[in-house]
């Protein structure tokens, strides 16, 4: 059982982010991260350069959250660590490293499903939010994933819809290739879309069954429009690149939310949260505060450090194991397909 002082060590390597934070209780004493600029040119991660970066960063991000939380390396109780899902790759450097680090040490090792890190990042102790009460609903929107989830308790979820293509943030990052945006694009739509008008351009929804999501066919379709205004007129995207990125986020929250009003139906639930990196979007964040006002919800959007990938949100998961007893051994190994 954990004591009150309990120190968990916490490490994140799945994608291009090599990061390590240190949990004593439920409140993050550090959350250090590395990004991986490498990827920039190239328009998505690439898995080889992604892992050699982990084996770079790894150990100085380490360092560095022990000497920010003041911690020293011998008061650390257990390391958690993301198992999957990810890049196999980038997954075994950070298991390779936790595990001879806890054999090191003599201390025990957690293995984390990342996308219950996402959905649990709403119960660091950072502040004095109130946090989500179960059962609630999670859209999990990430570069990977697109899910919304039902939370029954800290380690009981079940996924209740899912992209069948491309996940949320994909279509924000391939997107954004084809306007020639680096990667990743997200975050820089974002931007120009504050900028722009989101009814300038229409773009189509597509027409999927139960609560499952897609986004292919969007991306698609702004491919076409780009080829047909592009061969009109060679300086379009230039010129409209605000409205472009404003109509493409318009369309992507639409998507979005149609999915989660009828989860939130179905379910009878008030309790609504938002999570992963997609998450950080402005326009996701403000239209889940509209729609909580207009619908009685309870509505909770993790800090803006805790949607991207981080090392806070698999070190406090790692607790919740802790607590109940949920150790791997040293024959655990990385699964890039691990399921919720
Ligand atoms: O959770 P995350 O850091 O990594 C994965 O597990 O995939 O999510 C990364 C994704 C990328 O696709 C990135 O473009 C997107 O999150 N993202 C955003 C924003 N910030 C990050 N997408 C839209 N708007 C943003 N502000
Ligand atoms: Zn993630």
């Amino acid at each position: 059982m954990a004591n009150k002082d309990t120190i968990i060590l916490g490490i994140e390597s799945s994608c291009d982010d090599t990061s390590a934070a240190i949990l004593k209780k439920e409140t993050i004493l550090s959350n250090e991260t590395a990004n991986q600029a490498v990827h920039e040119s190239y328009g998505g991660v690439v898995p080889e350069l992604a892992s050699r970066a982990h084996q770079q960063h790894i150990l100085p991000v380490v360092d560095a959250a022990l000497k920010k939380a003041k911690v020293d390396i011998q008061d650390i109780d257990a390391i958690a660590f993301t198992r999957g899902p990810g890049l196999l790759g980038s997954l075994i450097v950070g298991t390779s490293f936790a595990k001879s680090l806890a054999l090191g040490l003599n201390i025990p090792i957690i293995d984390v499903n990342h996308m219950h890190g996402h959905v649990l990042a709403h119960f660091i102790d950072d502040d004095e939010k109130e946090k989500p009460k179960f059962p609630f609903l999670c859209l999990t929107i990430s570069g990977g994933h697109t899910q919304i989830v039902w939370v029954k308790d800290h380690l009981d979820m079940e996924v209740i819809g899912t992209t069948r293509d491309d996940a949320a943030g994909e279509a924000f990052d391939k997107v954004a290739k084809l306007l020639d945006l680096p990667y990743p694009g997200g975050p820089l739509i974002d931007q120009h879309a504050q900028l722009g008008n989101p009814k300038a351009f229409q773009f189509t929804q597509p027409v999927v069954d139960k609560l499952d999501y897609s986004f292919s066919g969007l991306k698609t379709n702004v491919l076409q429009f780009l080829q047909r205004e592009v061969k009109k007129d060679a300086g379009f995207i230039k010129k409209n690149l605000n409205d472009i990125c404003a109509s493409l986020q318009f369309t992507i929250v639409e998507i979005l939310f149609k999915k989660l009003l009828l989860a939130g139906e179905q379910k009878n639930c008030k309790d609504i949260a938002i999570a992963g990196g997609v998450s950080a979007n402005s326009a996701i964040r403000e239209r889940l505060k509209t729609e909580g006002e207009k619908r009685n919800w309870n509505t909770f959007i993790p800090k803006f450090e805790y949607c991207t990938d981080n090392a806070a949100m698999i070190a406090i998961t790692g607790r919740f194991h802790y607590l109940k007893g949920e150790f791997s051994d040293q024959s655990v190994s990385a699964d890039a397909r691990l399921r919720v």
